[in-house]
C-alpha cells in the first residue's frame, strides 16, 4: 500500500534528525516516493566550504537515482520554520530532471501542510530531452 501523505510526512521527520547543519542550523528532512512505491528519504549536510552543502531534497534524489529509481510521485519536504517552506532553485532543477509534475507537499511546525506541483513551482524550466528514458 502507497504511504500516505502523513506517513510521508513521519518519514521526513525521521531523516530530518540526520541533519548536519552545524552552520545555518536549519535541519531539513525530505521523504521522497516513487511511482513504484519505494520511499527514499534525505537530509541537508553543510560542508565548511559552504558552497559544498546539499539539501535534503537532493540527498533524496541522488539516492533513489543511485538506487536505479528515476521516476517521482511525491515528495514531503520538513524544516523547524512554523510556515511550510518550498525549495530551493537548486532543487526544484533537480527535481524537474526526473518528475515535472511531481507533487510537492510542505509541513511547518505549526501543523500547517501545503501541496503544490513542481510545474506551478518550477514554470518553464531547464530540460534536455533525454533519449531511452
Ligand atoms: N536547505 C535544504 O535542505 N533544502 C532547501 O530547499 C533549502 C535549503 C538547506 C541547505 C542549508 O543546509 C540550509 O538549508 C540553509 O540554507
Amino acid at each position: 500500500m502507497l504511504p500516505s501523505d502523513d506517513q510521508l510526512i513521519k518519514r521526513a521527520r525521521e531523516a530530518q534528525k540526520h541533519a548536519y547543519a552545524p552552520y545555518s542550523e536549519f535541519n531539513v528532512g525530505a521523504a521522497l516516493l516513487t511511482d513504484d512505491g519505494q520511499v527514499f528519504t534525505g537530509c541537508n549536510v553543510e560542508n565548511s566550504t559552504f558552497g559544498a552543502t546539499i539539501c535534503a531534497e537532493r540527498t533524496a534524489v541522488f539516492t533513489a537515482v543511485c538506487h536505479g529509481v528515476r521516476r517521482f510521485s511525491k515528495i514531503a519536504i520538513v524544516t523547524d520554520s512554523e510556515e511550510p517552506a518550498w525549495p530551493c532553485g537548486i532543487c526544484r532543477s533537480v527535481l524537474f530532471e526526473f518528475t515535472p509534475d511531481l507533487e510537492v507537499i510542505t509541513a511547518g511546525t505549526s501543523g500547517k501542510i501545503e501541496r503544490m506541483r513542481l510545474s506551478q513551482l518550477y514554470p518553464k524550466g531547464f530540460r534536455f530531452t533525454v533519449k531511452n528514458e
